[in-house]
């Protein structure tokens, strides 16, 4: 058999990336908290109609990457793509559409069979905000300002812009579409064979097109400006004015049209120059009909998701773990003394070692190549006698402690490696 491998676009996280991978969900999973926001895990696959209606028909999700399979009992299932149609059929499952708001946060992986790259995964895993319930565009500035506290707290805030824009409501969307339809038909001839599918399917997705042909066109093509209605327009200038109380910069970007078809009035990404082509490390908006769609009452909602391995990736100083204490038995015979020892430090919240093997040189060129504190020495004597020699590695100072004021000694070392 040839040598075994992850699959394509799969990655096992090891040492400091999975290190970094907890760090941004710990972090998220604590300001959102602030925020009002709970946890919830809804499942890795659902019924496929959970999202095939529900992302869009014409979407890249939908029609190319869903990871669709029927089971062993003749039903077709997929591996969720993101979240929030997820959280939204989990909304309706279990009867809380009455129970509104909800604020839900979750964390985990999602699968896309997209092209593998820098930042670009076939199993990712996403950080992700809900808010259902409220209409008011103040729970749209909500969950920007709980997203950018997230990056900031990260220490990435600088690292990014916010690009904002509008969809509208039904009515802009629908004079906006004409006006698309009207300009593209113009130079159907010249788009790209997807985009020409586009024109009649979703003509909105041609100002996503990566095609090089079809950009320029979409260059000179209408923005929504110019269609929204009086309404669609306030709720725009409300949270532009929200945002802009908050202190949190944006710039508008009236070509964001997201790549999901759930969308009204907000869209908008967090953007990075510093991972190349896969810059957009956090995206969301408003979705007021998708909760309909998944069989419950008309309720509107606003969330984004962030893609972890993408923070991960911007994340510089990661906050160090402690230095743990190591635990040393001179000579064999106290051994399990020792490991008794070890046992206690680590109930009392101390992270410690001990080697498995080795005379005590090399169990304490194991503790320097560890980092260790100190070292926590103990013969038969030392065992008999009731105490140990607690060395501080950074010092050299070595000196003879009772064990049963052991744990407070090693806390008492300056910036020992106890938990407080
Ligand atoms: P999305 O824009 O498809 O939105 O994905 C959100 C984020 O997930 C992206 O900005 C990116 O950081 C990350 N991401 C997406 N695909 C990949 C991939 N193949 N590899 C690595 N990272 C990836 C959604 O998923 C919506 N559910 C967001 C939302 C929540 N809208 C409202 N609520």
């Amino acid at each position: 058999m040839s040598s075994l491998q992850p699959v394509r676009g799969t990655r096992d996280l090891i040492g400091d990336e999975q290190r970094r991978h907890r760090h941004v969900i710990d972090t998220a999973r604590h300001v959102s908290g602030l925020y009002g926001f709970e946890e919830w895990s809804t499942p890795i696959f659902e019924e496929t109609r959970v999202f095939s209606r529900t992302l869009g028909e014409t979407s890249d999700v939908v029609t190319k990457e869903m990871y669709t399979f029927t089971d062993r009992g003749g039903d077709s299932v997929t591996l969720r793509p993101e979240g929030t149609a997820a959280v939204c059929r989990a909304l309706v499952s279990n009867g809380l559409t009455q129970s509104l708001p909800q604020k839900v946060f979750y964390a985990g992986p999602m699968f896309r069979y997209e092209r593998p790259q820098k930042g670009r995964y076939r199993q990712f895993h996403q950080i992700g905000l809900e808010l259902i319930g409220p209409a008011e565009p103040l729970a749209d500035a909500e969950v920007i300002a709980c997203g950018w506290q997230i990056l900031s707290d990260l220490g990435i805030a600088k690292s990014v812009v916010l690009e904002l824009n509008t969809l509208g409501d039904m009515d802009s969307r629908t004079a906006y579409r004409a006006a698309l339809v009207d300009y593209f038909t113009r130079f159907a001839t010249e788009l790209s064979e997807d985009s020409k599918a586009r024109l009649e399917r979703n003509p909105l997705r041609i100002l996503d097109s990566k095609d090089e042909g079809d950009r320029r066109i979409v260059a000179d093509a209408p923005t929504i400006a110019g269609h929204l209605t009086p309404l669609a327009a306030g709720f725009y200038d409300s949270l532009r004015n929200s945002l802009t109380a908050l202190g949190i910069p944006f710039v508008e970007n009236p070509r964001i049209v997201r790549g999901l078809d759930y969308y009204n009035h907000t869209a908008f990404e967090f953007v990075t120059t510093e991972l190349g082509a896969q810059g957009t490390v956090m995206g969301g908006g408003r979705y007021d009909g998708l909760v309909k769609q998944m069989g419950g009452p008309e309720t509107p909602a606003v969330g984004w998701a962030a893609g972890i391995e993408r923070l991960a990736m911007l994340v510089t100083a990661l906050q160090a773990e402690a230095a743990p204490i190591a635990v040393i038995p001179a000579g064999e015979e106290a051994e399990g003394a020792a490991f008794g020892v070890l046992q206690k430090l680590r109930q009392a919240g101390i992270r410690a070692e001990m080697s498995y093997r080795g005379n005590m040189r090399r169990r304490m060129e194991r503790a320097n190549k560890l980092g260790a504190r100190a070292a926590v020495i103990l013969g038969a004597e030392e065992a008999a006698r009731g105490v140990v020699q607690l060395k501080d590695l950074v010092s050299g100072d070595q000196r003879e402690v009772a064990r049963d004021v052991l744990v407070a000694a090693i806390r008492a070392l300056p910036s020992a490696g106890a938990d407080a």
